[in-house]
């Protein structure tokens, strides 16, 4: 009750503030309506190309103005109509109320959540990687238009999950460069996209750049990290899922990270930033740092000697917008000591008015523009939680599944224990970088539902996420296991394991839940089930190896309705489809390799076994790309080339001596793309999705992959059905090597195509 009245006081008060607050500050800059006057400013003038009205605006600012619009709570200027705007918004799975823009209301009071976005990537299909994204951009829109966020979101993370550690891995599409480019490019690609060329419906961020995957390991700590990175690692494992993100998805926006990259903070280095974002990839868009990062140049790393030492570098170097106040506060002492020049302001200030005018914040009102219709009612829709639930669905991943004791049959169960720490849980399924969502199904409520005739005993077992010694109550879990025809046991990590700011320190399951999973297994009935709701991987092979456990599932964190979900998959209204996205380790990696060791490649004179599918050849407990479906699926390769030759022009080195491999340049690589058609059959008697990988191994030359994923593709199929998968190879672009000093190379010599257990042998000559 009482809760009740403070929310419609809340409410109340709001809504006058709304008021008050619009009728003196616009909210909107160039709002006619509020000042007529301003229909003469050609800034706000819709009708002329976008760098004219920068031009017009940044030549009326004075320099103490202009410097108030390098930070992320970029400065109003009453007089020109120009009212604060606050860039910080994060919407890496929803809306989120992360950050400075955003907030929630009465009139708002919540927005759809998706699946935390690795067990989005376990779905592999780029088509609901972009649907999302449009989901999230509408809702942005609307919320925007009734002032409750901006129109910029710093999102997506796109950094390789490289050490299963990593307390953000969560937030990634995992350790593979081509799963996580294809993610990048279409999940901005649908928050972006907007009708009119070169307009923006919302402005999307891929961060953080570069290298950044470690944030507090040990002790070391994310702010003064210097990842130790080789040239070769660095092209064909940290940067492609930016580059793919710039180039395909043409986003509006890179972050820069806290750490170093050899020794540079990645936000001061010239070649990173103006070199390579700005100038080979050609962003169209702003570059801004991670919060507090220019900060960190001089209060943590001491790389500088004084606040507008870190302000004239960072700009130099091509940062165009501060997260924090730092540029702001120190730019303009930093002109008058002559390291830094107005110029490099008016560059940095161009970049970010440019956004704000492709996303239409100097047009006015937005309720006559496009998108100006959507409110409240556009939030939260049917359709919206449905792909919430959809997604989850298509992400989950069945990884044992003996005697096909799933999909269950609820007609022949008429008892079910749910047991564990994330069997009934709310926020845990949101993960980090969260709103507050439309509304939740836990994995309890989803089961309940599906299984709506069965006696279902509901016992935690632990009441903390450790089963920790107060919180640990073993014996209620153990009796209804013992009663129970099937045991569901929801176990796994929660924000207290992994988060932002705190890496793991072991890949086992946290606490005592392993002899929670162990001791109710010895003891139940029936069939047992684990879920494993979870960022990172962990190592359960005791639980792969237990012959009483029957099935195994991985649920990532599956977001608002993921209970649903969960359901759905284990009675069999879903088809699980969804694939591992990064390696689980054994616990032994975790021993043996410090999380600082950056090198991906193993190296055989110390014992380093590398990293990912792609270089380590070690023991695993699951593979990158494992996961089981309910039906099964058959292929056949009907066409791919056995040769590939390369013209060479007479006087090139490898026409006279033999070569084992060329530069990949513009004319070398024209019409080498080629076809590998297969036939894809639904054997099984249940409809579903399957993703096709195409793999390849290159010759062993450059210290090349062992192996790696050059093409996916997610077809849906009904029981007997077949379908033609095509992919198109560009030779140069997909099976092109990185070497040891960064070039790209093709290699000549043996390459093998894997497809499932096919395998097909390409030579490449000249
Ligand atoms: C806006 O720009 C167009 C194109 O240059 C011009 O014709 C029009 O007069 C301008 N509008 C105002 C109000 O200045
Ligand atoms: C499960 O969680 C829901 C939502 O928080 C709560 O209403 C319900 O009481 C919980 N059930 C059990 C058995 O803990
Ligand atoms: C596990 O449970 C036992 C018995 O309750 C307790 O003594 C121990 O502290 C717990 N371990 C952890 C890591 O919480
Ligand atoms: C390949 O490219 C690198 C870097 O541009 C250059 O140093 C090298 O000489 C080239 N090699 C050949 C054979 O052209
Ligand atoms: C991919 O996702 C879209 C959007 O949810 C869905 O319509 C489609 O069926 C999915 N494709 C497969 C093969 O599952």
């Amino acid at each position: 009750m009482l809760r009740y009245d403070l929310r419609s006081l809340f409410f109340l008060f709001c809504l006058l503030s709304v008021r008050t607050v619009s009728a003196q500050n616009p909210i909107f800059a160039c709002d006619v309506d509020g000042n007529p006057n301003l229909a003469n400013f050609a800034f706000c003038n819709r009708s002329l190309d976008v760098y004219s009205r920068v031009k017009d605006l940044v030549g009326r600012l004075t320099l103490p103005e202009k410097v108030g619009f390098l930070g992320d709570n970029a400065g109003a200027v009453p007089r020109l109509g120009i009212p604060i705007y606050r860039w910080w918004g994060e919407a890496l799975h929803g809306v989120s109320s992360v950050g400075h823009a955003t907030h929630f209301s009465p009139l708002v009071p919540g927005a759809t959540s998706f699946p935390q976005v690795i067990l989005t990537a376990a779905s592999f299909n780029t088509t609901l990687f972009k649907a999302i994204g449009k989901v999230v951009s509408t809702e942005a829109r609307a919320m925007y238009n009734v002032g409750h966020t901006g129109l910029t979101f710093w999102s997506p993370n796109v950094n390789i999950f490289r050490d299963p550690r990593w307390g953000r891995g969560q937030e990634t599409p995992g350790e593979d460069p081509l799963l996580t480019s294809k993610y990048a490019s279409s999940y901005v690609k649908g928050l972006q996209e907007a009708d009119e060329p070169n307009k923006l419906k919302v402005g999307a961020c891929c961060k953080h750049y570069t290298a950044y995957d470690l944030d507090n390991w040990k002790g070391i700590n994310r702010l003064t990290y210097n990842a130790i990175v080789t040239k070769q690692d660095l092209i064909d494992t940290f940067n492609p899922p930016f580059k793919s993100c710039v180039i395909d998805g043409n986003v509006a926006s890179v972050m820069c990270s806290y750490n170093q990259v050899n020794g540079k903070p990645t936000c001061a280095d010239s070649d990173l930033l103006a070199g390579t974002i700005r100038g080979d990839w050609k962003l169209n868009g702003y570059i801004v740092s991670d919060c507090d990062s220019v900060q960190v140049l001089y209060n943590n790393q001491h790389y500088v000697k004084t606040p507008e030492d870190a302000a004239a570098i960072t700009i130099k170097s091509g940062l165009d917008l501060d997260c924090g106040q730092y540029l702001t506060k120190y730019s303009e002492a930093a002109i008058q000591a002559g390291k830094l020049t107005e110029a490099d302001v008016d560059r940095a200030i161009t970049n970010n008015f440019a956004t704000q005018i492709r996303l239409g914040f100097f047009d006015g009102n937005p309720s006559k523009l496009p998108y100006g219709g959507l409110g409240p009612s556009d939030v939260c829709t049917e359709d919206n939680q449905e792909l919430a639930r959809e997604a989850a669905r298509q992400g989950i991943v069945l990884l044992k599944n003996s005697n096909d004791a799933l999909p269950f049959n609820p007609s022949t169960i008429g008892s079910l224990a749910v047991i564990g720490p994330n069997m009934n849980v709310t926020k845990t399924m949101i993960g980090n970088y969260e709103g507050i969502p439309c509304k939740y199904i836990t994995p309890l409520q989803g089961l309940i539902q599906a299984a709506s005739n069965s006696k279902v005993f509901a016992v935690p077992g632990c009441l903390d996420i450790k089963c920790s010694t107060n919180g640990f109550q073993l014996n209620p879990a153990k009796e209804a296991a013992a009663q129970a025809d099937v045991t569901i046991l929801i176990v796994g990590a929660d924000q207290s394991i992994e988060r932002e700011g705190l890496d793991r320190a072991d890949l086992n399951l946290p606490g005592n839940q392993t002899v929670l999973v162990q001791e109710v297994t010895k003891v139940a009935k029936g069939l047992v089930i684990l879920v494993i709701m979870s960022g990172g991987p962990f190592d359960i092979l005791f639980a792969k190896n237990d012959d009483k456990i029957s099935g195994i599932l991985w649920v990532g964190y599956p977001g608002e309705a993921g209970g649903g979900a969960i359901a759905d998959v284990l009675f069999g209204k879903f088809n699980p489809s969804g694939r591992l996205p990064v390696t689980w380790y054994p616990q032994s990696f975790s021993d043996k390799i410090p999380m600082t060791d950056m090198r991906m490649r193993p190296d055989s004179s110390s014992g380093y076994p590398g990293r990912t599918y792609r270089f380590y050849s070690g023991d695993v407990v699951y593979s990158f790309g494992d996961g089981l479906s309910y039906t099964n699926f058959d292929y056949k390769l009907k066409n791919a080339p056995k040769l590939v030759s390369i013209p060479l022009e007479e006087g090139h080195e490898c026409y006279e001596q033999t070569c084992n491999s060329l530069n990949v340049t513009n004319s070398l690589c024209q019409n080498l793309a080629f076809d590998v058609h297969l036939r894809v059959k639904n054997v099984g008697a249940m409809v579903g999705g399957h993703t096709v990988f195409l793999f390849y191994t290159p010759p062993e030359i450059h210290n090349a992959p062992k192996k790696h994923l050059l093409g996916f593709e997610k077809v849906k199929l009904e029981p007997k059905a077949a379908r033609n998968v095509l992919f198109r190879v560009d030779f140069c672009k997909d099976m092109s090597l990185v070497d040891e000093m960064g070039n790209r190379k093709v290699a000549l010599g043996s390459h093998v195509l894997h497809v499932g257990d096919l395998k097909h042998f390409l030579i490449v000559g000249v």
